[in-house]
């Protein structure tokens, strides 16, 4: 492959260095352009703009394959827990049998949150949406994390992997108006979640083996995903050197938007709607098709993707086993199924390659599971979370500048106060 790119620029000549990754992915380097031509690149929504290396993990679009450090997330799935994915993404191997019961061990240990945050819940309304008090909770971490914790940077990443799920219970069950239930430590951390969410006082809770593996299989999937919105915001405030937890307080409000984390919410409303005004899947399908209306088909379409999302095979099996293992009647997997038949063999969608993407499937899981709707990204946040740290160490370890993007500006000149 040829390692510099020569163009002209009004009769000037200039050559750029060719950077290339471990596949094809080839980039011109553009950190010298400015200072050469006094150009600078325009790319709203860094749609063809490379922003680092990072070997976390690698999409191909095309072939829809999407690997965490090499492994190809089919393999993951069927050989390794959550936790062992944890480990991986954040260290870049697999855990052996020792360093995953002391991953494992380390994560028990810090299974308590301070008094302090359930008052801060306590004295919040109760109209919060989940997303917005666990990005709250988890910036507020940081002031418990006093330096006589001396928590260690290594343990900072463990730390986190512990709290946040408790977080997330604790932000549910306030919602629901069930008192705070506590960490069970000899329960698996996947295991511990759904106790933590779903147990009632003075009830013994037993954890279903189904839901706990589906679930587990949910935060595989959504554990990382290289440069997505949340991931970049993450690395962005990494970049400044904001501490991890502020960090991924910044990740959770980037992921809850409707275009991103937040479509698993609205795929589920979308369809439910579908479902109470009749159930005329085409008449739906035309109109996210029209561009005069702002209906879009949620859960449809990816910036990368282009073929299909891997991901989405692998939920859609889960979601498919789970309801009939569990016996659940419902209309919603039937009605996306079908939906998804129409839309992927229309014209529209086949020209613009738009396929189902993880979250058209996903909540139908999480509703199967007794997760209400609202609390959907806030479980797509617990399986994004070891991406994240894992791209915020990758900023710290290789020093990074700090990210800041430049712009084109169209205001007006200078002009004086009369
Ligand atoms: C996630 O980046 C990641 O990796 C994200 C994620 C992760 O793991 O982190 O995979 C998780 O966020 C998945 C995406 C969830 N969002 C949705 O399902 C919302 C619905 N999808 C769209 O909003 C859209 O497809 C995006 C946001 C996912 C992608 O947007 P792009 O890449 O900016 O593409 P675009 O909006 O420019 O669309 C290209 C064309 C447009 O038509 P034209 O202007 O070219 O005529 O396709 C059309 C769009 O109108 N289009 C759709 C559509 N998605 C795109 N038309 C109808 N329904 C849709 N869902």
């Amino acid at each position: 492959m040829c390692r510099i790119v020569n163009f002209n620029i009004n009769g000037c000549n200039y050559k750029l260095p060719i950077v290339g990754g471990t596949y094809y992915e080839k980039a011109i380097n553009i950190s010298k352009l400015r200072e050469n031509t006094g150009f600078i690149t325009f790319d709203p929504g860094f749609k063809n703009t490379g922003i680092v290396k990072s070997s976390i993990s690698f999409i191909d679009g095309e072939k829809g394959i999407l690997l965490y450090r090499g492994y190809p997330i089919e393999q993951i799935i069927k050989k390794c827990s959550f936790i062992e994915t944890s480990y991986l993404l954040l260290n870049g191997e697999l855990p052996n049998t020792a360093q995953l019961k002391s991953f494992s061990e380390r994560i028990k240990e810090f299974n308590s949150i301070n008094k302090d945050i359930h008052q801060i819940l306590d004295k919040s309304p109760v109209f919060y949406h989940p997303m917005e008090m666990l990005s709250s909770l988890t910036c507020i971490l940081t002031a418990f994390i006093t330096k006589k914790d001396g928590l260690k940077e290594k343990d900072m990443y463990i730390h986190l992997l512990a709290k946040l799920p408790i977080l997330a219970a604790l932000t549910y069950r306030k919602k629901i108006g069930l008192p705070p239930s506590t960490s069970d430590k000899n329960l698996y951390y996947t295991s511990n979640i759904l106790k933590m969410f779903f147990s009632v006082p003075k009830k013994y809770y037993k954890n279903d083996p189904i839901i706990t593996d589906a679930l587990d299989k949910l935060l595989i999937l959504h554990a990382d995903h290289e440069q997505n919105c949340s991931t970049t915001t993450v690395r962005l405030l990494g970049s400044a050197h904001t501490g991890l937890f502020a960090s991924v307080s910044a990740g959770i409000s980037a992921l809850w938007g409707r275009l991103h984390g937040g479509a698993n919410q609205a795929v589920i409303e979308m369809l439910e709607n579908i479902l109470k005004c009749g159930g005329n899947i085409r008449k739906w399908v035309e109109r996210a098709k029209n561009k005069k209306d702002p209906f879009r088909l949620m859960g449809f379409g990816h910036r990368i993707y282009k073929n299909f999302d891997p991901r989405a095979k692998i939920v859609k099996e889960v979601a498919e086993n789970i309801i009939s293992e569990l016996e659940i009647d419902d209309p919603i997997l039937e009605l996306a199924k079908e939906l998804e038949e129409i839309a992927i063999q229309d014209p529209y969608f086949m020209e613009k390659k738009l396929y189902p993407n993880i979250d058209f499937y996903s909540g139908i899981i999480y509703q199967a599971i007794g997760i209400p709707k609202e609390m959907f990204t806030v479980m797509f946040a617990l399986g994004r979370l070891p991406g994240w740290m894992a791209h915020w160490k990758e900023v710290r370890l290789n020093r990074e500048p700090i990210g800041r993007p430049r712009q084109i500006y169209i205001g007006y000149k200078k002009r004086n106060i009369d």
